[in-house]
């Protein structure tokens, strides 16, 4: 897959782009890299069964379809981990002060400007199929009231975005992450030399194996264990408040913590500032708190 090879659907109007590659998988098969974006969704739906608001014709709101190999369930934030940063690294031309909010957010200083919706079908224990849905706030200058701490691309720089472009850039740096975990290298056929896997290795190494035998091997193992920590490394220093004691919030009360980890499966791993407790939390089982 080029950069210019995406199938990508733009539509004027959709009730959400994540409802919309389903009920369109429903009916047709479609190819991986599959991607519906819209000016405007009547029912846009964000985390926690929240909703999610955007002017009409103004932000970037897409849903794109992944076929993932050989993604276990509790190692499924993987694909956070690369939305998160492929998102951030397109706002990160226009902005110092980027930060993913663990899990998904993604924030400019104490502001959201983006955020995900990542619904993944399993099976057997592996992911089989993932909508990657997201909205950037692109050109919007103002929101409503009742949003807690909004931003957009706009408000940072005082200038419109071509939302086609930030797609096409979005679309190239989620690949080049997402890359070592497709299904085409496990099959080594000739697409692979489309892809960029070579953040760790060299193209031609992990293509040579695979013309060898298309066989999984260790040296193939090495490359994609590499690829992953990559990954893991890049998400840890992209994080909002990675460094420091902050508040945090659990059913026990307030607490100051450090970030210790965030664990495969996107459990966030807190180190409390009293008693160097560890603790390991869901999404949902733990709030930040601004001081
Ligand atoms: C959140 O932070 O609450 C998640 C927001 C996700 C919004 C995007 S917009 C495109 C896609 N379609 C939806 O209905 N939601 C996601």
């Amino acid at each position: 897959m080029s950069s210019n090879d995406y199938s990508v659907l733009w539509l004027e109007e959709v009730d959400s782009t994540n409802n919309y590659l389903k009920e369109w998988l429903r009916q047709e098969p479609l190819e991986e890299g599959t991607t519906v974006v819209v000016d405007y969704q009547v029912r846009g739906r964000g985390q926690r069964g929240n909703g999610w608001s955007s002017e009409k014709g103004k932000n970037l709101l897409f849903s794109l379809l992944l076929y993932p190999k050989r993604i276990k369930v509790n190692e499924q934030f993987i694909l956070s981990r690369i939305a998160s940063l492929a998102v951030k690294r397109v706002l990160d031309r226009f902005t110092d002060d980027i930060r993913i909010k663990w899990p998904n957010d993604i924030y400019w200083k104490e502001k959201k400007i983006a955020g995900m919706l990542i619904e993944n079908d399993l099976l057997r224990g592996e992911i089989t199929r993932s909508v990657v849905g997201i909205g950037i706030n692109v050109n919007q200058q103002s929101f409503p009231d009742e949003l807690p701490n909004p931003a957009s691309l706009w408000q940072i720089t005082g200038m419109e975005h071509d939302r086609v472009k930030l797609l096409e850039v979005f679309l190239q740096e989620f690949f080049s992450l997402y890359g070592g975990l497709r299904e085409r290298l496990w099959e080594g056929n000739e697409k692979l030399t489309e892809f960029d896997v070579g953040q760790t290795r060299s193209r031609d190494r992990v293509r040579g194996r695979h013309d060898s035998g298309g066989e999984l091997d260790v040296e193939w193992i090495r490359w994609h264990e590499g690829q992953r920590e990559a990954i893991y490394t890049a998400y840890m220093s992209s994080l909002y408040r990675k460094e420091g004691y902050h508040w945090y919030e659990d059913h026990n009360g307030r607490f100051q913590a450090a970030i210790q980890e965030v664990m495969p499966s996107g459990h966030l791993v807190l180190r409390t500032l009293d008693r160097g407790e560890v603790r390991c939390y869901a999404f949902k089982e733990v709030a930040y708190v601004n001081p």
